[in-house]
């Protein structure tokens, strides 16, 4: 069963539209659930995402001029302000009724830019993925843009059995491919939990958290699917017989798709013990990339694959075992939610209206 064929786009949800760092006095363009986006901030820094795409003749806003909080076109000089409306036409007087590009729904939260692509007047901010551990401080990230399908992503990160044999160089031990975690649903999310004791630790756990090499540790995990856009996972490492002594520490991604098969996709680690210094947060990072553009190439492969055995004409099948519960409840969830959204969908217009 091919991931493309079996997960819609689902429009009204909030999705990562770009980090906070991303936007500024620079105009940034982005295709984002199929559609271009232009996002920059005004001079009072309020973040703005407009389409991308001139009311006039469709030229992108994102090659144009920002002249103070206003887009001036870059093909005849329309001018749009923040709110969309266009405000001055170089070549008429007249502004004519419909000159105005949409300007989608964008909140701020936790360094992030978070964009609602759907029906506006169902963007309600509590939807967000509430994730305060990012406020830290002590935390790296990461950004792809990865041609591979966004429910191939969430797969991935649902099911770490994949962890011992993708990133076995880093952070991969045994445990994390035997015990099988408990997964449910609760409403729009899918939540699993596993604790894993006396594995070995790998060398980035020892490294990062100074734990002997190889010595037992146990390791806890929560993954927390909140469709469709993040998956959360909260972990805590310790060595064994020492749990008083514990390394907490989360993972948080999102996953943005670009309606062109592609995926816009940011991670953070944020270690959440006292005392993290510099040289320790600058070798997660180093071990953060280093993992993430080891799942980038798995996935990148896994969708090639796909595309080529839909397009074959040999008959295929995919088998499932205990270990992809999760994985198989995010599809039930995201098929649900897309489901939904074509119930509620307003009736297109007649032609002659
Ligand atoms: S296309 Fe933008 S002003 Fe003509
Ligand atoms: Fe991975």
């Amino acid at each position: 069963m091919s991931a493309s064929s079996t997960s819609p786009l689902i429009r009204n949800a909030w999705y990562a539209a770009a980090t906070s760092a991303e936007v500024g006095r620079t105009l940034l363009g982005r295709h984002l659930l199929g559609t271009p986006v232009v996002l920059y901030r005004t001079e009072a820094g309020e973040p703005v995402a407009l389409l991308d795409a001139c009311a006039h003749r469709q030229f992108p806003l994102s090659r144009s001029a920002l002249v103070g909080d206003d887009i001036r076109c870059g093909y005849h000089g329309f001018t749009f302000a923040s709110s969309g409306e266009c405000i001055h036409i170089p070549s008429s007087p007249r502004i004519p009724r419909d000159a105005h590009v949409r300007r989608f729904p964008l909140v701020e939260r936790h360094d992030m830019l978070w964009i609602w692509p759907g029906e506006p007047a169902l963007a309600d901010p509590s939807r967000i993925p509430d994730c305060p551990w990012l406020d830290g401080s002590a935390k790296v990230s990461y950004y792809a843009h990865l041609r591979a399908h966004y429910q191939l992503l969430i797969e991935n990160l649902l099911d770490f059995s994949h962890v011992p044999y993708v990133h076995h160089d880093q952070q991969g031990h045994p445990e994390l491919a035997r015990v099988i975690p408990r997964a449910r649903e609760h409403g729009d999310t899918v939540v699993s939990t596993r604790i894993m004791r006396e594995s070995s630790t790998p060398p980035l756990w020892s490294d990062v958290m100074g734990l002997p090499l190889g010595a037992p540790m146990d390791h806890d995990q929560r993954f927390e699917f909140r469709a469709p856009s993040a998956v959360c996972i909260r972990q805590a490492v310790w060595a064994s017989k020492v749990p008083e002594r514990r390394y907490p520490f989360s993972t948080t991604h999102f996953m943005t798709p670009d309606g062109c098969g592609a995926t816009h996709y940011w991670s953070w680690v944020s270690l959440e013990w006292e005392g993290v210094d510099p040289a320790t947060l600058e070798r997660m990072d180093r071990g953060a990339r280093e993992v993430a553009d080891q799942d980038v190439v798995a996935l990148e492969a896994q969708q090639a694959l796909h595309d080529r055995l839909r397009d074959g004409a040999v008959a295929h099948g995919v088998v499932s075992v205990p270990f992809d519960a999760g994985s198989l409840l995010t599809r039930q969830v995201l098929a649900r939610m897309a489901e939904r959204e074509r119930e509620t969908a307003p009736e297109p217009r007649s032609a002659a209206s």
